[in-house]
């Protein structure tokens, strides 16, 4: 199992380039099945959930090219996917890939909205908390489909077609939201949804399934009216730039100090975070070619957050946040409110020196004069990159084990912080 060694101490200087966003590319894969067309996917990112989501995709009949290398291309460039699901072969999606990927379950939506059925695995526990489908099912009930659960299968028909309804979310949700305006899309009808997801890739999947065809509106806003469609078409869309990347690698900056810009993102993609990263010490600011973080060597300031849905402070960056604030001068506390359980990272950069307690769903972090380096482990994806920012401070050598969870959402890593000046390299085997 590969394995990431770090020496801590380096200030980080130069350009990273900012990757496609992952949380939109899988939903963007998953829209190609409601249309017998291809469509071009473009700036999708190497990661090991696309490679996976291809596969999983490829067991009910759909067909991936990866477009090659142009010239001129950069080292970062992203790949193009021409997806085509001309033929769908199979509408149930197994346990075995379900569960080794959480959003696989979202196939449920173009599958029934374009063959009237779909059976797909729940997809079972998660390093991060019980994280249940019952809004998504709520969802696909509200346009008309029946539901049987058996098996540990979610059986969805609906063999007349869906048709347009009111789905109202008691909660925000993300998924709830991708799987509302794909069925949607294809359901006889107006659908109005109310409390919808806000975040920019709900926004980037909208303007995709428009382009195909859908007619949606409001996308971005908490209200979403969609007018169904008899079918969808091919299309071409540029994957919206990973903004979860973009702070972790601000983090980063901010923690090992140093001048770095961050480039092909925008800062309204993650205004919030910015903000909490001013408020800690750093410099940003918005250029033509991306977003500038500098910090020099004055203390980090301590910082109160909660998670909330966007615009709110995301909870893929708490963990990030979390090692940044380990090393501020002062008392921080963070307050997870998306996920219970999402602290895993916490007995990580305890290893390291940190000291953080937590109470509920509230950690205390009281920053330290100083990290030191020693192995440690992840559990997940967001909270094994904490462990990399942490280690860029702490003094001497981190070895971080696990690293395939990196590899689930995290583009080159190792090469875009060595491209900066950071002490890091993975070891393989
Ligand atoms: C997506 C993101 C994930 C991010 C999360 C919150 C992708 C691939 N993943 O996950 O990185 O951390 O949004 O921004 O885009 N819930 C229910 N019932 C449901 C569905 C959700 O109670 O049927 C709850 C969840 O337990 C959680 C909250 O709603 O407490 C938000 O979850 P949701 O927004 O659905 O997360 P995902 O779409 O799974």
């Amino acid at each position: 199992m590969d394995r990431i060694r770090i020496v801590g101490g380096r200030p980080l200087s130069g350009r990273i380039p900012i990757s496609g966003a992952k949380n939109a590319t899988l939903p963007l894969m998953i829209a190609s099945l409601l249309t017998n067309e291809t469509l071009i996917l473009d700036n999708v990112p190497r990661l090991a959930d696309v490679a996976l989501l291809q596969r999983i995709l490829g067991n009910h009949g759909v067909d991936v090219m990866i477009g090659g290398k142009r010239p001129g291309d950069g080292a970062y460039q992203g790949q193009t996917l021409h997806i085509s699901a001309a033929d769908i072969v199979d509408t149930t999606a197994p346990y075995e890939l379900v569960s080794r990927m959480r959003a696989s379950f979202w196939v449920i939506a173009p599958l029934l909205a374009r063959m009237g059925e779909a059976r797909v695995s729940m997809p079972g526990g998660c390093a991060i908390g019980t994280r249940p489908v019952d809004l998504l099912i709520m969802a696909l009930e509200r346009l008309g489909a029946s539901i049987e659960i058996d098996g540990g299968y979610v059986l969805a028909r609906a063999p007349n077609g869906l048709r347009g309804g009111e789905i109202v979310f008691p909660k925000v949700t993300v998924g709830g939201t991708h799987t509302a305006l794909m069925a949607a899309s294809l359901a006889r009808g107006m659908t109005v949804i109310e409390n919808a997801a806000r975040e920019p890739e709900v926004g980037d999947v909208a303007d995709c399934l428009n382009k195909m065809g859908a007619r949606i509106e409001g996308a971005g806003s908490s209200r979403i009216v969609v007018e169904g469609v008899a079918r969808l078409g091919g299309a071409r869309h540029t994957v919206l730039p990973d903004r979860i990347e973009t702070g972790t690698y601000a983090m980063a900056a901010a923690m090992a100090s140093g001048d770095v810009l961050l480039e092909n993102t925008r800062p309204e993609l993650l205004q919030s975070a910015l903000d909490v990263l001013t408020q800690a010490g750093a410099r940003i600011s918005a250029t033509n070619e991306g977003i500038r973080v500098q910090r020099d060597g004055a203390a980090l300031r301590p910082v109160e957050v909660t998670t909330a849905p966007f615009p709110g402070f995301p909870t893929d960056l708490q963990a990030q946040l979390m090692s940044l604030m380990t090393r501020a001068q002062g008392t921080s506390r963070i307050t997870e409110t998306i996920f219970e359980n999402r602290f895993m990272h916490v007995q990580e950069l305890a290893r390291l020196g940190a000291r953080i307690h937590l109470d509920g769903e509230t950690a205390t972090i009281e920053g330290v004069e100083r990290l030191k380096g020693a192995p440690v482990m992840a559990t997940d994806l967001r909270a094994s990159v904490s462990l990399v920012i942490a280690a860029l401070a702490a003094e001497g050598e981190t070895i971080v084990n696990r690293v395939y969870h990196l590899d689930r959402g995290f583009e080159r890593l190792e090469q875009k912080l060595a491209g900066c000046g950071a002490e890091i390299e993975r070891l393989t085997g």
